[in-house]
């Protein structure tokens, strides 16, 4: 074999692997309450198959007892009737007497069965039907001399043969085996199957109620990570319960109040920092040399853009905004519209492109400002706008807000840094575009605090691509 086949070989065996992998993965569920379930109703179903085995052993052995007795008492009767009878009269008698259901019955002078495959019965029969003869009521001179006992598992016979205590004749009766019934009819088999489904119903019902607050507490965190403002969990139900949903809840005031303090810290210190820029600014005037002068009233014209962007990010990060329907499309249109406004020979550079209507949970305020800051990135660093609303992709609940344009494109090593606040790319200082580099953090912000993200990307035909994606 070729190293080429026995490499493909190798492939299909991997893939077969994987294929089954994957499968033998989705034949397990993933949820706590699906896997909790399916333990308990496996081991339920196990507990039921080991009971019904050792029940139905049980009941198997007393009804072959039972059957055995009745059998060895029919035997016995008919011995009984021909007994006392002399031996020439025997054959007569016996062929008078009416024999149970499947059973034959003959007087010969040994005790030999023509059947071939018969062979002595085993112990445990022999034993039985021995103790039942000997329970049997007759006078001792009426017992049976000698006793042997034959199986013919074949023809699922047993054959008992009796020599009588006068003369040297036997009787030779032939009786069916006992044979009980495993599974006890079909009722037992139904009774066994509805107490499983009862079982498993019950089973299942109590699992979803024991894994629901796992449910309820990964939904709260979902919550908090959309709005740090969420409202608290109850702290009841069971004891450990309780004492999640406390620590959750101690968790999460501790990171609003991280939060505040951060958000406090970065307006106070932005607020006191434009005293002394006014006081410098002041100074500035006095200084002799124009060209300085200039250049550090432009320096101070750019701490003071950064320090009141610093102040409306503050601002941004503290303020409750609560979620409400908004018409999305509505929105982006007036977002392009103002921004045709700002800059009338923009407008044939701007367009929109989906849905004319769509309701989505939003905080109307803080969202326009991502998509105002979106809009001005586009026509300042890529020359013009298209705004797309896509719905949720299959197996998706995420709607997806692009910014296209056809700039340059932002180089991929500087997109995570274009991220970070006061970070600006060195081709959009030369352009003197304005702005302190804090559009894209507090959109970013923003989009994360509604529950999703944002992403840079460039477009094959180049130009910037950023998507903003949004719960449905
Ligand atoms: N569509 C784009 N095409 C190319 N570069 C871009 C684009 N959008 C942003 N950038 C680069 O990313 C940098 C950061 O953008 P960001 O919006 O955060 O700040 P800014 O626009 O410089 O200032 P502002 O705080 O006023 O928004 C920009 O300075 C620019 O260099
Ligand atoms: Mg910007």
């Amino acid at each position: 074999m070729s190293w080429r086949r026995r490499w493909t070989g190798c492939n299909h065996l991997l893939v077969t692997a994987q294929t089954n992998a994957r499968r033998s993965l989705r034949l397990w569920p993933r949820s706590l309450a699906a896997r909790t379930a399916l333990v308990v109703i496996l081991g339920l179903v196990v507990v039921q198959c080991l009971g019904l085995g050792i029940h139905t052993l049980d009941r198997n052995e007393f009804v072959r007892a039972a059957e055995l007795r009745g059998q060895t008492l029919r035997i016995m009767t008919i011995y009984r009737d021909l007994v006392d009878v002399p031996a020439e009269a025997r054959q007569t008698r016996l062929a008078k007497l009416v024999l149970p259901r499947n059973f034959a019955a003959l007087v010969a002078p040994t005790p030999d069965t023509k059947s071939k495959s018969a062979f002595p019965a085993p112990p445990s029969l022999r034993r039985s039907v021995l103790v039942n003869i000997a329970g049997f009521p007759l006078p001792p001179e009426f017992r049976p001399r000698r006793i042997q006992l034959m199986a013919d598992p074949d023809h699922r016979l047993q054959i008992t043969a009796l020599q009588m205590p006068h003369g040297t004749d036997w009787l030779i009766v032939s009786s069916p085996l006992p044979r009980p019934d495993a599974l006890q009819g079909p009722a037992f088999l139904a009774a066994f199957l509805v107490m499983t489904v009862l079982a498993a119903l019950l089973t299942i019902w109590a699992v979803r109620r024991l894994t629901a607050p796992v449910r309820t507490l990964a939904e709260a965190a979902e919550r908090l990570g959309r709005d740090v403002n969420a409202p608290p969990l109850p702290e009841d139900g069971p004891l450990e319960v309780a004492a999640a949903a406390a620590a959750f809840n101690t968790m999460a005031s501790r990171i609003r109040r991280f939060i505040e303090d951060r958000t406090l810290l970065l307006t106070a210190i932005g607020h006191d920092l434009r005293t002394p820029i006014t006081r410098m600014r002041l100074r500035a005037e006095f200084m002799e040399d124009d060209e300085q002068r200039a250049k550090m009233l432009n320096d101070l014209d750019e701490m003071e853009a950064m320090v009141s962007a610093t102040l409306t990010f503050g601002r941004n990060a503290s303020s409750a905004e609560p979620l409400s329907p908004v018409d999305l499309p509505e929105l982006i249109r007036t977002v392009l519209d103002e921004a045709g406004d700002a800059a009338p020979e923009t407008i044939d550079r701007l367009s929109y492109e989906g849905p004319d209507h769509l309701t989505a949970q939003l905080r109307g305020r803080s969202f326009k400002r991502v998509l105002t800051n979106l809009v001005s990135n586009a026509l300042k660093y890529g020359d013009s706008a298209k705004v797309r609303l896509l719905l949720p992709k299959e197996g998706s609940d995420m709607l997806r807000v692009e910014v296209l344009d056809t700039g340059p494109g932002i180089p991929l090593d500087d997109m995570e840094r274009v991220m970070q606040p006061f970070q600006r790319l060195e081709t959009s200082r030369n352009r003197e575009t304005g702005g302190v580099g804090l559009g894209l953090t507090i959109a970013r912000d923003i989009s994360r605090a509604h529950g999703g993200d944002l992403v840079l990307a460039n477009r094959a035909e180049g130009g910037a691509r950023v998507t903003v994606t949004l719960p449905a």
